[in-house]
């Protein structure tokens, strides 16, 4: 059978275990040497002690949990080619040529350099006499399956990147938590969440909480906001409402490009209305606590179609994420969903805010 390693690299989310778990046992079942390698691209590079064989009952109990037993880590030592060589050699040691990437767009990109690179740093291995040529020849392709692990949902290419659907669920507890004493007080809250540079988690934490306002990256309000948002304000008191909530992106951003932030919001509303307002930072919250079940099915799904990816893999096989389009988990070309996603990214750099969110929604 193949030897497949599986890591989580860059923030952890929920639903990261629910994946390893189903690489693990669908590996074994289809009759691969299954590893982990622990805190992410690190232990590739360390070796040692951080790449272990696992078996079935190594991932027990683990699909409920938050976050990702195996460890990640955002890794410099990765970045150089001195480090992939250490790595190289500790795969090749082990026989693992298969590599399923839990991660973000950085550590997906960087699996995919690391494939390229491949037979380059076999060859200085050999020239170095740090591996045979027998096993140059051996292990002479990286096949790579990458799964989204965010709770950003920043990625193209996929519906849905796992942890999403679990943060929004902590979003939307603190939200309605928030309006019962926001209720009793008469305030107005401004609920600051994660996402980067996507504002996929604010606009849909607004929808589900009944806010009056969000502000997000993507489509940065008019130049007036200040008085269109006090008036939206006024005018939802006027009608009886006895609180105000109000959803901003940690990315958001003016139509300049500069930052609009919960302070600025704050102010606004303090010296334009004098409402009584406060912030509330969600902060880590939203990726702690245990997967929803979406996210766990959705780590199962994933994980499981990675390895067949991997298993059915040949010389020429090009290396995939595993997405979820429409209800179905898909392979799509990895390269593809990265360039789309600099694309966002280089659209949103350029303030061309409409071509963004039109990238974006092809994903
Ligand atoms: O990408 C996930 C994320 O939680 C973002 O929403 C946030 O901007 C960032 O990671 C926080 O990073 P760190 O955990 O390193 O503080």
């Amino acid at each position: 059978g193949k030897g497949i390693a599986v890591f989580t690299s860059g923030g952890d989310s929920q639903g990261m275990n629910a994946a390893v778990r189903a690489v693990v046992r669908m590996g074994i079942y289809l009759g691969c040497k299954v590893y982990f390698i622990k805190e992410g691209y690190q232990g590739m590079v360390d070796g040692g002690k951080y790449i272990v064989e696992a078996n079935w009952s190594s991932v027990s109990s683990i699909i409920h949990k938050g976050g990702t037993v195996i460890g990640s880590a955002r890794c410099m030592d990765f970045k150089e080619r001195a480090g992939r060589l250490k790595a190289a050699k500790n795969l090749v040691d082990r026989g693992i040529t298969n590599l399923v990437v839990i991660g973000g767009d950085g550590s997906l990109t960087g699996a995919d350099l690391f494939r390229q690179e491949w037979s380059s740093l076999l060859e200085e291995l050999v020239a170095t006499k740090k591996i045979t040529v027998d096993q140059q020849q051996k292990y002479r392709t990286l096949q790579i399956a990458g799964l989204v692990g965010s709770i950003d949902n920043d990625f193209c290419g996929t519906d849905m990147t796992i942890g999403t659907d679990s943060a929004l669920h902590r979003i939307i507890e603190a939200c309605d938590a928030i309006v019962s004493t926001a209720y009793s007080h008469q305030r107005t809250f401004i609920m600051e969440v994660m996402g980067r540079h996507c504002g996929y988690l604010a606009i849909v934490a607004a929808l589900t909480s009944e806010a009056d306002y969000v502000f997000v990256p993507e489509s940065p309000p008019p130049d007036d906001w200040q008085k269109r948002l006090c008036d939206k304000l006024e005018q939802e008191r006027q009608m009886g409402q006895r609180l105000n909530i109000i959803i901003v992106a940690e990315g958001a951003i003016d139509r300049n490009g500069d930052a609009i932030t919960a302070e600025m919001i704050k102010k606004v509303v303090v010296d334009n209305l004098q409402q009584d307002t406060r912030i509330t930072v969600l902060g880590h919250v939203q990726r702690g606590g245990n997967p929803s079940a979406f996210d766990r099915i959705l780590g199962c799904r994933m994980g499981a179609e990675a390895v067949m990816a991997l298993v059915e893999a040949d010389e020429n096989t090009e290396p995939c994420i595993i997405s979820l389009d429409g209800n179905q988990a898909v392979r799509v070309p990895l390269m593809d969903c990265v360039k789309r996603t600099k694309a966002v990214a280089q659209a949103m750099a350029d303030k061309k805010f409409e071509l963004a969110v039109e990238l974006r929604g092809k994903s």
